[in-house]
């Protein structure tokens, strides 16, 4: 064995180590990224919660989002936005003028979406209820034709409607999310 072919040798085996190392590497990382229960365990953390249940870290309640969506606001907060009232006014032309009328004032049967009628009906109750509602009753005749995109714009115009002030942020389509939105008569 010459001393070239000797190095190359040597070099072969480097390689083939360093592939074998890589793709160990590249498996720990993918096993993390998709397990992650695992990943604790493996490494055995130590300052990982010992009890599955434990009330949620306080990293957990840090995290931006899960943070807006516990608290609970009003209609008062600015909870949606122009876009989105826009956006569901164009839903309202289309779908519930119709029996609502262009002033949303409702003709001889179906309901005021407005002023007083409107706080009558949902002050004390939230924007999950209304959503929810619309959702399972509207349009009279097709409920749940539209998609939850849709009503919870419409739900944006309904606010916009009534006089709530407008947001930064748009309400979205989930239901345990807009039920912690009070629908108050008044700012408090
Ligand atoms: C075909 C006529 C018709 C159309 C179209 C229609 N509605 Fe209605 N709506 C009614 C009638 C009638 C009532 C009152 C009776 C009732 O509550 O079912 C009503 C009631 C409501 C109420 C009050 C429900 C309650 O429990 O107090 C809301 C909110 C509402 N409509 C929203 C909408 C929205 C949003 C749309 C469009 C997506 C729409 N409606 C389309 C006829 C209609």
């Amino acid at each position: 064995m010459s001393v070239a072919d000797r190095s190359s040798t040597v070099k072969r085996g480097v390689i083939v180590l360093a592939m074998l190392f890589g793709s160990a590497l590249a498996w720990t990382a993918y096993r993390r990224a998709s397990n992650p229960d695992v990943a604790p365990s493996a490494t055995s953390t130590p300052d990982a919660p010992s009890t599955p249940d434990a009330p949620s870290t306080p990293a957990a309640q840090g995290a931006p989002d899960s943070t807006r969506e516990l608290v609970t606001r009003s209609v008062w907060d600015g909870v949606y936005t122009e876009e989105q009232a826009k956006r569901g006014e164009a839903v309202y032309r289309a779908q519930c003028q119709l029996c609502h009328l262009k002033d949303l004032r409702g003709g001889g049967f179906a309901s005021s979406l407005v002023d007083r009628a409107f706080t009558d009906r949902w002050n004390g109750q939230n924007l999950g209820d209304l959503y929810a509602i619309m959702r399972s009753t509207m349009p009279q005749g097709a409920p749940a034709s539209l998609s939850r995109q849709e009503y919870v714009d419409v739900a944006a115009f309904l606010l916009k409607a009534n006089g709530y002030p407008v947001g930064e942020e748009e309400l979205i389509p989930d239901r345990p999310t807009l039920e912690r939105v009070i629908i108050a008569e008044r700012s408090s």
